[in-house]
Order: structure tokens, then C-alpha cells, then sequence
């Protein structure tokens, strides 16, 4: 291959009803490139009547012995396989595109590909193994569960993973048979629009998959009060994570699965290589340029090897390269915006008048694109806002402690509860920890140990519901309870 660079883009248009057609209203938006604040692209902007005509797509696609609900459970998985060998195909360029959209290295939006790969290839084999139970409570019934799927289903996803998160919400609401209308996040449509053209290319049914691109307060509050969506998933912050379920209540009661924000604490106890616990959690915090929801923004180190500890931390991130998504030697791309950008300087600074200490980074990097010095904060107290608030940057925070009582108290207190870890060589100490911390995913002596096979979610305000693994199936699923009586 050719040396990775900005590619053409082919597909800037809304996909209803497999075919690529301008808004409704005429209207476009600028898609920005974060590394240089030029403009990529111009993309479709959808709106509520967008949206209206996709979930007629979307509700013909579902309609009672259309294509798609004729289909075999082995034939719907086969198709899932045939996109993602498409996708597997076009992984060069998918993810020179979601670099080019996103900010993020290519060989960081390559790993995206191959997971999402993975995550559509597991639920592709789900397909056929969704089951119901038989229920002996009466001899005078017999009585069977059957798992139908939910029907027209509306998937919200944020900019900081935009293929991944398609696979994630695509997988299990393809494999259990629902028909999809997807809103990509304003500022990285691109990925899911290409995925689109290899939807129809794979050879769905018309109406099947439905991608919107637009803002949130249009074309997402469009998908979240709409009255024939019968569920709504959404990745995103907290804060509009409250909107969709208010607007969900309000509208049809639609089934409501949410992934939202975290504080995420890494514990590393004094029994551990300090080394490897420093590395562990210098990727826990700056993978994707801190830009993840269960990021280890909160590493809690105990006393007797803090300075130790402080020392490997400022020395990893400040040798962190950080420039051009495609240069092969770059390990940091940029923030995705300018509010994102003012929101982790902002949050920079109130560590500094708080008094936490700056050991490496600090600041802005350059002038052009939305790049962030990698930072670390030594000597980061409870109640400062950066070890509050989500950062979602390059923005290391590092707090002591000296004993496993306090530590849960502390990593517990807070509203957040996606994830945790623990990095100690005594297992008494990780399995009572992995007990106690209020989080829906916990690793010990890893992180971020993500697969599609693992349920993965929030506790508390991080989240409703869980995506991937089995559970994750459970999200798109109705449940029918059919009783018949014998010998009448
Ligand atoms: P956001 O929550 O506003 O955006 C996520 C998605 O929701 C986008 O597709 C957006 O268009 C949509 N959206 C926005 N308003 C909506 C509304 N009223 N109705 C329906 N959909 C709506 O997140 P934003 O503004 O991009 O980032 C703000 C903060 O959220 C970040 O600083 C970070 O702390 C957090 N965040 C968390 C993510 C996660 O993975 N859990 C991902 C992105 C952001
Ligand atoms: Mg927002």
C-alpha cells in the first residue's frame, strides 16, 4: 500500500433506504480535519424530517414478512459476515478515514478496525443462537418464552471511537434482527457513511441500516422523541445521557440503553513492580489521547512508592510523541475540537490554581490543530476538579494513598461507575477491591482489557444497560411468554 495519508472522500450524503440522498433541507456541514482545522468535507445535514422518512425505511424493513423478517437466523448471519469481509476488505482506507476524521494515529484507527471486525464477526454468530426456555408450572399448560426483536431501533454514538462504536451498537441489534437508523457524532460522520456503502454492497434489504448524520439537538432529539423508535442506545456524556431517557419517558417509553462518562480509578498498591504498574496506567489514561470513556483518570498510588511512581509517570509522558496522525512515528494525534481543546485547557488550569503540581506538559501544543501538551499532576487532592470531573484529555492525575480501607471509599466517591483497576501481586487484596468497587468492568494488573465477548457498562451515572457479550443482546430483545393449554 501507498504511504497513509488524507484519503478521498466518496461517500457526504444521508443513507436512507439504501440510497445516498441530500437533506431534506438542502443543508450541509463542515467536517473538520482536528489535526489542521481545515475542512474535510461537506456532509448532508439531517434533521427531523430526515429522521422521519429513515423510520418509514426502517418500519418497512421491519414490517411483517418484508426481506429482512423472512430471513433465516443463518442467513442474517451470513450477510453480517459478508460486511464485515467488506469491511476487513476496505480496512486501509477505513481507517486512513477515520484518522483523517478523528485525529487519532492510523495505527490506533487501524486497531479500532480490527476490533470492530471482531465485535461484527462475534454477534454475527449470535445470530442463530437466541433462545427462549419452556416453563413446567402447570400440567395443564404448555408454556414457552420466545425472544423477538425490539423492532425500529435508534443508535446514537460520540466522535471519540466512531467506527467502533458503530460495530458495538450494530452488532447486536443486526443479530437480533432490528432495523437501525444511526446518528454518527457532528464532528466524524465519514466512517459511518463509507460503512453504509458497504451495507448496501454486502446486500441488506433496503431500509435495514439508515445513517443520519446531523447535530444532537436536531437530528439526535428527532431519534429520541420519535414515536415508532422503540429503543434508543446512546454513547455519549452524562449530560445529554439525561435528555434522551427524559425524552424517551416523555414520547413512547422506548427502551433506553446508555454509555456515558466515568472518573475511572487505577489503584496500584507497593507490593507491585512500580515499572510495569507506571506503564499500565500511562496507557490508561493517554490511549486515544485520553478521549475514553472508561479512561484511568484517577491513578491512586500508595504512599511508599508515590515519588517513585511520579517519577516513571512524568518520564513516559513526556516522551510521548505527540503530531500528524500519519506520520508513523506519532503516538498522540489532537483533541477532536476546539471545545474539547478549551475544555481540557480549562481543566489544566483549575488543577494548577487548586495547587496540584504540573510535572510534565501543562498546556496547549502549537497553534494550529487542537493539540494538548500530555500531562501529568502530582500531589492531586479529592476534591480538586480534575479529580472530579471528566477531563476526556491527555491529562494524567495522580493521587496517594496509604491504606485498601480508604482507597475504596475514596475510588467509590463518586457519581461515575464504568470501570476500575487494581494493580497489586497479592490477590487477597484484588478480589477484595474487584468486590467492593462500585464499577460495571474491573481489571486487575491490566486495563481496558476489552472484548466483544465482555459485557461492558456503567454502575451509577456512567450508565443503563450493557453493550457486548451476551448481555449485550439483551438490550434489542423482547421477551413473549406463550402459554397453551392442553386436553381443552
Ligand atoms: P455529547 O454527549 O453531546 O455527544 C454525543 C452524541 O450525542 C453526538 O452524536 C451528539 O450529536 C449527540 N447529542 C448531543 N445532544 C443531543 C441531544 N439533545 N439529543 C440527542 N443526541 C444528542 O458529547 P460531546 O458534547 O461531544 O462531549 C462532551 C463530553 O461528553 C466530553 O467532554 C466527554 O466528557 C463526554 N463524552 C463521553 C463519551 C463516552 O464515550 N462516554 C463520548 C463523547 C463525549
Ligand atoms: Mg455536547
Amino acid at each position: 500500500m501507498s504511504k497513509p495519508g488524507i484519503p478521498t472522500i466518496k461517500f457526504t450524503k444521508l443513507f436512507i433506504n439504501n440510497e445516498f440522498v441530500d437533506a431534506t433541507s438542502g443543508k450541509t456541514f463542515e467536517v473538520i480535519n482536528p489535526a489542521t482545522g481545515t475542512v474535510l468535507a461537506h456532509v448532508s445535514e439531517g434533521d427531523k424530517a430526515d429522521v422521519n422518512k429513515a423510520v418509514a425505511a426502517a418500519s418497512k424493513a421491519f414490517s411483517r414478512n418484508s426481506p429482512w423478517r423472512s430471513m433465516t437466523a443463518f442467513e442474517r448471519s451470513q450477510l453480517m459476515q459478508k460486511f464485515a469481509d467488506l469491511v476487513w476488505e476496505h480496512r486501509d482506507y477505513l481507517a486512513a478515514l477515520e484518522s483523517a476524521d478523528n485525529g487519532k494515529t492510523y495505527a490506533n484507527a487501524q486497531g479500532d478496525i480490527f476490533a470492530s471486525v471482531a465485535t461484527f464477526r462475534y454477534y454475527a454468530g449470535w445470530c442463530d443462537k437466541i433462545k427462549g426456555t419452556t416453563i413446567n408450572d402447570d400440567p395443564k399448560y404448555v408454556t414457552y418464552t420466545q425472544k423477538e426483536p425490539i423492532g425500529v431501533v435508534g443508535q446514537i454514538i460520540p466522535w471519540n471511537y466512531p467506527f467502533l462504536m458503530l460495530a458495538w451498537k450494530w452488532g447486536p441489534a443486526l443479530a437480533t434482527g432490528c432495523t437501525i437508523i444511526l446518528k454518527p457524532a457532528e464532528q466524524t460522520p465519514l466512517s459511518a457513511l463509507f460503512a453504509a456503502s458497504l451495507i448496501k454492497e454486502a446486500g441488506f434489504p433496503p431500509g435495514v441500516i439508515n445513517v443520519i448524520p446531523g447535530y444532537g439537538p436536531t437530528a439526535g432529539a428527532a431519534i429520541s422523541e420519535h414515536p415508532d423508535i422503540r429503543k434508543v442506545a446512546f454513547t455519549g456524556s452524562t449530560e445529554i445521557g439525561h435528555i434522551i431517557m427524559e425524552a424517551a419517558a416523555k414520547t413512547n417509553l422506548k427502551r433506553v440503553s446508555l454509555e456515558l462518562g466515568g472518573k475511572s480509578p487505577l489503584v496500584i498498591f507497593d507490593d507491585c513492580d512500580v515499572k510495569k504498574a507506571a506503564q499500565i496506567a500511562h496507557n490508561a489514561i493517554f490511549d486515544n489521547h485520553g478521549q475514553s470513556c472508561c479512561a484511568g483518570s484517577r491513578t491512586f498510588v500508595q504512599s511508599g512508592i508515590y515519588d517513585e511512581f511520579v517519577q516513571h509517570a512524568k518520564k513516559l509522558a513526556s516522551q510521548i510523541k505527540v503530531g500528524d496522525p500519519f506520520d508513523p512515528t506519532t503516538q498522540q494525534g489532537p483533541q477532536i475540537d476546539q471545545d474539547m481543546l478549551d475544555k481540557v485547557i480549562g481543566l489544566i488550569n483549575s488543577g494548577k490554581q487548586e495547587g496540584a503540581v504540573v510535572e510534565t506538559g501543562g498546556e496547549r501544543l502549537g497553534t494550529k490543530g487542537y493539540f494538548v501538551k500530555p500531562t501529568v499532576f502530582s500531589q492531586v487532592q479529592d476534591n480538586m476538579r480534575i479529580a472530579k470531573e471528566e477531563i476526556f484529555g491527555p491529562v494524567q492525575s495522580i493521587l496517594k494513598f496509604k491504606t485498601m480501607d480508604e482507597v475504596i471509599d475514596r475510588a467509590n466517591s463518586t457519581n461515575y461507575g464504568l470501570a476500575a483497576g487494581i494493580i497489586t501481586q497479592d490477590i487477597d487484596k484484588a478480589l477484595l477491591f474487584a468486590k467492593s468497587v462500585e464499577a460495571g468492568s474491573v481489571w486487575i494488573n491490566c486495563y481496558d482489557a476489552i472484548t466483544p465477548a465482555r459485557p461492558f457498562g456503567g454502575f451509577k451515572n456512567s450508565g443503563v444497560g450493557r453493550e457486548l457479550g451476551e448481555e449485550g443482546l439483551k438490550e434489542y430483545l423482547e421477551v413473549k411468554t406463550i402459554a397453551i393449554k392442553v386436553g381443552i
